[in-house]
């Protein structure tokens, strides 16, 4: 067997095509979603149908900028923000609804349990010329809960319906709201919210397809995400849980009847997951992800953006976790994830790159396909997300 030169890689790379695995599946849905040409938040059509779930810690402004670089984006959001932080001012929350003319259309989602506080905050951010806010009522975390922010909203019908409509009320911009299934098994309210929702004035729900009580234990229930589709009269339903390829994101779409989805952790282990998708959606293939040369490049790119967001400093640390799941996705060797996690300036950062780049992936060549790589999934307690 002759050993294929970079340059055929390269080439081999840009003309490989991937398949779906049951194509009867994938066509069935690509008929489908060519009868529902735009996915719109009201008057915002959006310019795809595959958007980023928040993901506190992750979806900050550098990563929203390379996702969208690659292609195929529909609509970044922003981690959570706290309703009154925003109000007071905090430099911290302030940073997180920072933008670039590339990250456009976005969302800022934000949290709290008085409906006052969360309409002066949704109009706080309009007038900053956000494209849209997206309400958390999924949060499972205790100290987000105990405000009466978050999932708890769930348990309380008439008040998260009235904190709803008094932010949609307040501004010009599509309010729109995610959600999990409900509070356990025994309350899957999720149907009955998103039709309340839409009634007074919503432009779409996401839902996460499991309860609060799940966590992220067990599977994505995409029957309970079908319910919440069937119940609103024409609200999109954005259908989010474990889509970790285009694979999984056709049965979403099939098994659920969305009109859209949105990937949170799949997104961290292939930030070219957005693009595949545009581009199954036109061709009923999709080029590979990222060779570890391109995601090698896509580091140096996002931790640039860091720096110029919160400066040298704050970006080595802040980049850890990003880079945790970029070298692991990368097939580097432990020494050198190792040394990339304790890297402390940007010019050590880089060394470690420069490394990792003549080093190489393990089992794989640097131009070439990568293994599939599969992000482990928080679990347990509801402290974490
Ligand atoms: C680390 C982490 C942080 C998260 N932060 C948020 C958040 O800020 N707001 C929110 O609504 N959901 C948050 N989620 C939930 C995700 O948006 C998403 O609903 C969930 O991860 C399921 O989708 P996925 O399987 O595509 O990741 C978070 C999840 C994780 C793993």
């Amino acid at each position: 067997m002759t050993v294929p030169e970079v340059g055929d890689i390269l080439f081999l790379m840009n003309d490989l095509r991937l398949h779906p695995s049951r194509p009867e599946e994938s066509e069935r849905v690509r008929t489908r979603l060519r009868l529902c040409t735009f996915v719109s938040y009201g008057p915002l059509v959006l310019p795809f149908r595959t958007l980023l779930s928040p993901l506190a810690g992750f979806t900050n402004l550098p990563f929203r900028r390379v996702v969208h670089e690659l292609g195929g984006l529909g609509l970044g959001t922003t981690d959570l923000v706290n309703a009154r932080g925003l109000l007071a001012g905090s430099e911290k929350t302030l940073r997180l609804i920072a933008t670039h003319p590339i990250d456009r259309p976005f969302s800022v989602q934000i949290f709290g349990g008085e409906a006052s506080i969360m309409r002066d905050a949704a109009q706080l951010l309009e007038a900053r010329g956000v494209d849209s806010i997206d309400i958390n009522m999924g949060c499972p975390v205790p100290k987000v809960v105990k405000t009466g922010a978050g999932a708890s909203l769930m348990c309380h019908a008439d008040a998260a319906t009235e904190l709803v409509k008094a932010v949609v009320e307040a501004v010009h911009v599509p309010v729109t709201v995610k959600m999990r299934l409900g509070w356990d098994a025994s309350q899957l309210t999720a149907p009955r919210f998103a039709r309340e929702f839409e009634q007074v004035g919503v432009a779409a729900v996401a839902i996460h397809g499991r309860t609060r009580a799940q966590g992220f234990s067990g599977t994505v229930n995409r029957d309970g995400i079908r319910q919440v589709v069937e119940a609103v009269d024409s609200i999109p339903v954005i259908a989010n849980g474990d889509i970790r390829s285009v694979d999984d994101a056709i049965s979403m779409y099939d098994e659920t009847g969305c009109q859209a989805i949105s990937i949170g952790r799949g997104a961290l282990a292939n930030p070219w997951i957005f693009r595949q998708l545009a581009e199954w959606e036109s061709t009923g293939d999709w080029s590979p992800a990222g060779s570890f040369n391109d995601r090698l490049l896509l580091m140096r790119t996002q931790f640039r953006y860091l720096q110029e967001w919160v400066g040298e400093e704050t970006a080595v640390s802040a980049f850890r976790k990003m880079s945790h799941w970029y070298t692991k996705a990368m097939r580097v060797g432990p020494a050198l994830r190792h040394a990339v996690q304790s890297a402390k300036t940007g010019e050590e950062f880089e060394q470690v790159l420069q490394e990792i780049a003549l080093a190489g992936p393990r089992g794989a060549t640097k131009d070439g396909l990568l293994p599939d790589f599969e992000i482990p999934v928080p679990s347990g307690p509801n402290e974490h997300w």
